[in-house]
C-alpha cells in the first residue's frame, strides 16, 4: 500500500475555566513542557505531511507556544465554542487541502502514546472509514459512550447528557482521538447538526452520519491512563504523577540506578547516561543531560545543565541554566552553578557562587568563594586558568581572570588579574600582640568589681 497522507488536527480552543487560572490550560505544564507541547510532540512523531492546531480568540500566547514546538503548524482561531465539529471544521482550509487520512486530538490529553495512536490509523487501514480510540473507563460519568454492534463495530457516540439510562451503563468511553479516512469529511462535518443537550456541534456525530452512508467505524481500546484529560488542577498532578511514574521508569531501563525513584523529578527531555546514579529528592528542570557514570547526591536543583562522565554533584548543589560540568568535576554541598564552564576535574565543594564563569581543568574553587558577575547593570566574566588555586572566603570581582596555577589567598577581594603561578592576596597583614589576652582580662575584671 502506498504511503497515506496524514492530517492531524489538534483542538486547543477550551479556556480551561475549572483551572480557575489566567494561563490558558493547554500552557499548564506537565515535566516541563506544556500539555499543547506534548500533544504537537506526539502529533510530530507520526510524522504528518500538515498539523492544525485550533485555538480560541485573542490566544496569542496558544498560538506562540503551537508554533514554536512545531513552527510548521497552521493555526486557526475558532471564533465561537461551538462544539468539537465545529473547531474542526475551523481548520476546514487545511482539509480542503488535503487528501488523505485524518487525525483530531485534543491539547488537553498529554498523555497519549504513539502506539495508540497508530493502532487507530492501523484500524483505517483495516477498513474503516472512521476510527475512536475508547477505553474502559472506571467511572464514565461525563463521557461520551462508544455504542458498538456485536461485531465490535461502532455504531454512534452518545455524550453523556444525551444517553438514555442503558447507555450509560456502558463503561466504553470515547477518548475525543477521532481517525477519519472519508473521501468527504468536510462533507459529513457540514452535516453535524447541534439538536443535543448543550446545542453544540459534535465531532462524535460523524459516526452515525457517515454510517448512513456505508461507512464502517471501528474501535481501538487504550489504557484509561493514556488518554487522561485535564480540566482541573487536580487532574494536572494526576498526569504529572503519571508522567513521572513513565519516565522513572524510562530512565532505569535505560541503565541510571534511583535509589528512590519516587523523590526524583524528571523533565520531559531529562538525559541521564549508563551508571548514573541519582540519589533521593533531586529535581530535573528541562535541558539536562547526564553523562555516563556521574552521581548526583541527594536534594540537588538541576535544569538546563550539562553533567560530564564520572562529576559529582551534591547534595544539595544548585545547578542553574548554562551550568557545564567537565568529566569528573567535582560540585559539593550549597554551591550554586550558572552560565558556566568547569573543566576536567575542576573542584567546588563548599558554600560557593559561581556565576558567569570559566574554570580551568583541576583548578579548585575553595569553600565560600563567590563570583561577583553583576555590577547592577551589567554580567562580567571571570575566567579561572587550569590548577589555579582560590583560597577560601574569596571575592572575585569580574570581569576578572586568574592565570594558570596561581594562587588566591584565603578572604581576598580579586580585583585585577592575577598571573600565571602568581600569589595574589589582598587582606591586611596579620598583627600580634603577646599576652595581650591576660592583660585584657584582668582590665575588664576591675571595671567589674568597681561597678559591683
Ligand atoms: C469530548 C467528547 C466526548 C469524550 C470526551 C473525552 C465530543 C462531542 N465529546 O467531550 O465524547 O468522551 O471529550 O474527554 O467531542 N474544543 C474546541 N472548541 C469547541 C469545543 C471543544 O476547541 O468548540 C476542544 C476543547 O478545548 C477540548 C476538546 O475540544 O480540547 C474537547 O472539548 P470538551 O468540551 O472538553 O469535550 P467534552 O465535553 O469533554
Ligand atoms: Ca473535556
Amino acid at each position: 500500500m502506498s504511503p497515506r497522507l496524514l492530517l492531524i488536527v489538534v483542538l486547543a480552543a477550551g479556556e480551561g475555566t475549572r483551572m480557575k487560572s489566567a494561563l490558558p490550560k493547554v500552557l499548564h505544564k506537565i515535566a516541563g513542557r506544556s500539555m499543547l507541547g506534548h500533544v504537537l510532540a506526539l502529533a510530530r512523531e507520526l510524522a504528518p505531511q500538515s498539523l492544525a492546531v485550533v485555538i480560541g480568540p485573542g490566544m496569542d500566547d496558544v498560538r506562540a507556544e503551537a508554533l514554536r514546538e512545531a513552527p510548521t503548524a497552521k493555526v486557526f482561531v475558532q471564533a465561537e465554542r461551538k462544539g468539537t465539529a465545529d473547531a474542526v471544521l475551523t481548520a476546514r482550509e487545511a482539509l480542503a487541502q488535503h487528501k488523505g487520512d485524518v487525525l483530531v486530538l485534543y491539547a488537553d490529553t498529554p498523555l497519549l502514546t504513539t502506539d495508540a495512536l497508530r493502532r487507530v490509523m492501523g484500524s483505517l487501514d483495516q477498513g474503516a472509514g472512521i476510527a475512536a480510540l475508547g477505553f474502559e473507563a472506571a467511572d464514565p460519568t461525563g463521557y461520551g459512550r462508544l455504542l458498538t454492534d456485536p461485531g465490535g463495530w461502532l455504531m454512534g457516540i452518545r455524550e453523556e447528557r444525551d444517553a438514555s439510562e442503558s447507555e450509560r451503563r456502558i463503561r466504553l468511553c470515547n477518548s475525543g482521538v477521532m481517525g477519519f479516512r472519508l473521501d468527504d469529511l468536510l462533507g459529513v462535518l457540514g452535516r453535524i447538526g447541534n439538536a443535543n443537550a448543550k446545542g453544540e456541534f459534535y465531532l462524535t456525530d460523524a459516526v452515525e452520519i457517515a454510517r448512513r452512508g456505508a461507512v464502517r467505524a471501528g474501535v481501538v481500546v487504550c489504557a484509561e491512563e493514556e488518554v487522561l484529560g485535564v480540566n482541573s488542577r487536580d487532574q494536572l498532578a494526576a498526569a504529572e504523577a503519571t508522567f513521572q511514574a513513565r519516565a522513572r521508569l524510562h530512565v532505569m531501563r535505560e541503565g541510571a540506578t534511583l535509589i528512590a525513584p519516587e523523590t526524583v523529578w524528571l523533565a520531559y527531555d531529562t538525559k541521564l547516561g549508563r551508571d548514573v546514579i541519582i540519589e533521593p529528592n533531586v529535581f530535573f528542570g528541562p535541558g539536562v543531560t547526564v553523562e555516563d557514570g556521574a552521581e548526583i547526591k541527594a536534594n540537588c536543583h538541576i535544569e538546563h545543565s550539562h553533567i560530564g562522565p564520572g562529576a559529582r554533584v551534591g547534595p544539595f548543589a544548585r545547578l542553574r541554566p548554562g551550568a557545564d560540568l567537565g568529566p569528573r568535576v567535582h560540585v559539593g554541598n550549597f554551591v550554586e552553578i550558572k552560565n558556566s564552564t568547569l573543566g576536567e576535574g575542576a573542584k567546588a565543594n563548599h558554600l560557593s557562587y559561581v556565576g558567569d564563569g570559566d574554570v580551568g581543568g583541576g583548578a579548585n574553587i575553595g569553600a565560600g568563594t563567590i563570583f561577583c558577575n553583576y555590577d547592577g547593570f551589567n554580567k562580567h566574566r571571570t575566567v579561572i586558568g587550569s590548577g589555579a588555586f582560590i583560597g577560601s572566603n574569596s571575592s572575585l570581582v569580574a570581569p576578572v581572570k586568574i592565570g594558570d596555577g596561581a594562587y588566591i589567598g584565603s578572604g581576598s577581594v580579586i580585583t585585577k588579574d592575577v598571573a600565571a603561578g602568581a600569589l595574589a592576596l589582598e587582606r591586611s597583614a596579620q598583627e600580634e600582640r603577646p599576652g595581650w589576652a591576660a592583660k585584657f582580662r584582668a582590665m575588664m575584671g576591675r571595671r567589674k568589681s568597681k561597678a559591683g
